[in-house]
């Protein structure tokens, strides 16, 4: 059995009952189907004036005589209502049954696609819900492998994919099977040396159709690739709109979208003729074994004289409905084919491991004593060392400044302490505690970020301020808002903190949504506060405002800041100097100037601006 499929059982497990049902509906269904069209049998014996006349009650003798019993059984019921009645009472009754029969068949059709509906949409739910889970649990370092939109794709396209398929699975396993079962039961009741006959050419054409299938799953992956890399482009078109349309490069983007377009028509338009060729192909098949089969039973009936004109219709009509749910089947195989390839890529998803993980037994550790200490510490993203060697003390209540070139892993560290990525080699530990060994909540709990560049939701001001303490009250709010030297901008907004900021903050200038990203980690109150500064330049008014902003949070804190103003630190206990990954200086501003290095430099080239 296939893999991907293996992997959904877990999923059903909540819906058995509606599966359960499901399958007694369809058995129902399958066996009314048969019997509406052995219905036929009386209604073709009283119009060609062939009803048998039987008066006396046929007995039951066992399963062997079923057959006997059922029609003398129903001659019986029909000799005795036309007894006294005209023809017209026993065409009646045969037309009631007809009704009834087919009644029963549709409604057992109906319950039983309430419980695949039940089934199917719950599985979706619980697919879409443990994508999320996983989507938003997987390390940052997953997320600079892949793209967005294949995410995306996987995470809508491919999990309604699994949904569609179910419908078919299901059906494919008990429907259409149940019925053509019961169908050539019938039909063996009827005519064993027909059915015999029927059943050489049933698996001829089966195996035919099964061989158009064989190539499609492979392409059918190849298309919801390249329809996540499709969304892919027009995420990121959305996102960089901006610098599109300032550099022109609409038909370069243009162009990318276009090529990704022409690979998909091709791919789907070689996938729909293989689809399109299942249905003309089965039928035709199909028609073709049932001409055979007039001939066939022709004789029969014209020549042999075994079989009689009414059950040779009434056989064909059975024949001709077991088309119908083989065509099904064969439809549904290229359904499962498709959903079983989505199925793979969104088990890709939730499989991945994610290595950055708290460990079964782990320190809880809510409060923060004595000190940080990163040691020898050597960490590549990719395959050179961003930092080598790395070592630093950072003591309860002082406030640390990492300057230095760019790329020289400033941000690094943040991700680091953070847990955002794991160290390559040595250590970190709070109050000789290693991170590694600290339950991840509890480790970010201890900790405020503030992201290099301004992260803001589309949401109210209160909202975005409140992630980390959602309960704060309005007053909270406004106090730290007032912290983050934000209020004065955010009173005169028609909303006040009900204002919303529009997508990723957008309403806001760059100063006022660095402010609100202080005042969302001041609002959490960690003791250990990570800021990470912009390097977007400011006016100097602005700078001002953020700066108050900054030197109000750091107050009574422990602090990391990774300053590029260098008149943000000055007052900070100890300055460390990065360039390549490696301290160069370190020590107090006073110090650092003394000592008319690399530090020395950057302050000067600072001031000249
Ligand atoms: N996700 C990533 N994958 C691969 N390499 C990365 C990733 N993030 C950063 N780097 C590399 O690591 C190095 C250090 O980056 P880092 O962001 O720590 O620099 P920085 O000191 O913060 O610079 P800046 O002052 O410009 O913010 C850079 O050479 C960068 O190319
Ligand atoms: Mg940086």
């Amino acid at each position: 059995m296939d893999k991907s499929l293996l992997k959904l059982f877990p999923y059903l497990k909540p819906y058995n009952s509606h599966i359960i049902w499901n399958v007694i509906y369809n058995i129902l269904y399958a066996f009314f189907s048969t019997i509406s069209m052995l219905t036929l049998l009386p209604v073709l014996d009283v119009l060609f004036g062939k009803a048998k006349e039987v008066f006396t009650k046929p007995t039951y003798t066992g399963i062997g005589n079923i057959k006997q019993y059922g029609t003398e059984y129903m001659y019986y019921q029909i000799s005795t209502l036309t007894q006294g009645n005209s023809i017209q009472v026993a065409l009646l009754f045969v037309v009631l049954m007809i009704i009834t029969t087919f009644l029963l068949k549709n409604l057992f059709n109906y319950l039983a696609s309430f419980h695949i509906m039940h089934l199917k949409n719950g599985v979706l739910k619980d697919l879409r819900k443990s994508m999320y889970d996983k989507i938003i649990e997987l390390p940052i370092s997953y997320y600079s492998e892949k793209r967005k939109g294949d995410i995306m794709a996987r995470m809508l396209g491919d999990v309604n994919e699994v949904q569609n398929s179910f419908f078919s699975i299901l059906e494919l396993v008990v429907k259409e099977p149940l019925t053509i079962i019961f169908a050539l039961a019938t039909m063996f009741f009827i005519s064993t040396k027909l059915t015999l006959f029927v059943l050489i050419f049933m698996p001829i054409s089966g195996w035919i159709i099964s061989k158009v299938a064989k190539s499609l799953r492979a392409k059918s992956l190849e298309a919801q690739k390249e329809s996540g890399f499709l969304i892919s482009i027009v995420d990121e078109t959305l996102g960089g709109l901006k610098v599109i349309k300032s550099y022109n490069a609409e038909p370069n983007f243009k162009n990318r979208f276009n090529d990704s377009v022409m690979r998909l028509l091709n791919l789907s338009n070689s996938i729909g003729t293989k689809n399109n060729l299942a249905t003309p192909l089965s039928e035709f098949l199909g028609v073709t074994t049932i001409a055979i089969l007039l001939f066939y039973g022709g004789n029969l009936v014209l020549i042999d004289k075994t079989l009689d004109g009414s059950s040779f219709i009434v056989y064909l009509t059975l024949a001709f409905n077991i088309l119908t749910p083989a065509k099904a089947i064969s439809k549904a195989s290229y359904a499962v084919k498709n959903g079983l390839a989505a199925a793979e890529r969104v088990f890709e998803v939730l499989e991945v491991e994610n290595e950055i993980t708290s460990k079964e037994k782990t320190t809880d550790k809510n409060t923060f004593d004595s000190e940080i200490t990163l040691k020898n510490i050597h960490f590549k993203y990719e395959d050179e060392n961003v930092l080598k060697d790395f070592s630093l003390e950072v003591k309860k209540g002082q406030t640390i400044a990492l300057v230095g070139q760019s790329g020289s892993g400033k941000s690094t560290i943040a991700n680091l302490l953070t847990r955002f990525y794991d160290v390559n080699e040595g250590s970190i530990a709070i109050d000789g505690v290693n991170i590694k060994d600290m339950n991840l909540q509890s480790l970010r709990g201890l900790m405020g970020l503030v992201t290099q560049d301004s992260i803001l939701f589309n949401d109210t001001i209160k909202a975005n301020i409140s992630l980390g303490k959602p309960n704060a009250s309005d007053e909270e709010i406004i106090e730290a808002l007032k912290i983050a030297n934000a209020y004065e901008f955010v009173k005169d907004l028609p909303n006040g903190i009900y204002t919303n900021i529009g997508d990723s903050g957008n309403k806001l200038s760059g100063g006022q949504k660095q402010r609100l990203s202080i005042a969302r980690a001041v609002l959490k109150n960690p003791p250990i506060m990570i800021l990470d500064e912009a390097t977007s330049a400011l006016d100097t008014e602005s700078e001002k405002f953020v700066q108050v902003a900054l030197e109000n949070m750091m107050q009574n804190r422990t602090s990391i800041v990774i300053a590029h103003r260098l008149s943000t630190i000055q007052k900070a206990d100890t300055i460390i100097v990065m360039k390549k990954g490696k301290i160069v200086e370190q020590g107090t501003h006073e110090e650092l100037i003394a000592l008319n290095g690399t530090y020395n430099k950057l302050v000067s080239m600072q001031s000249l601006e």
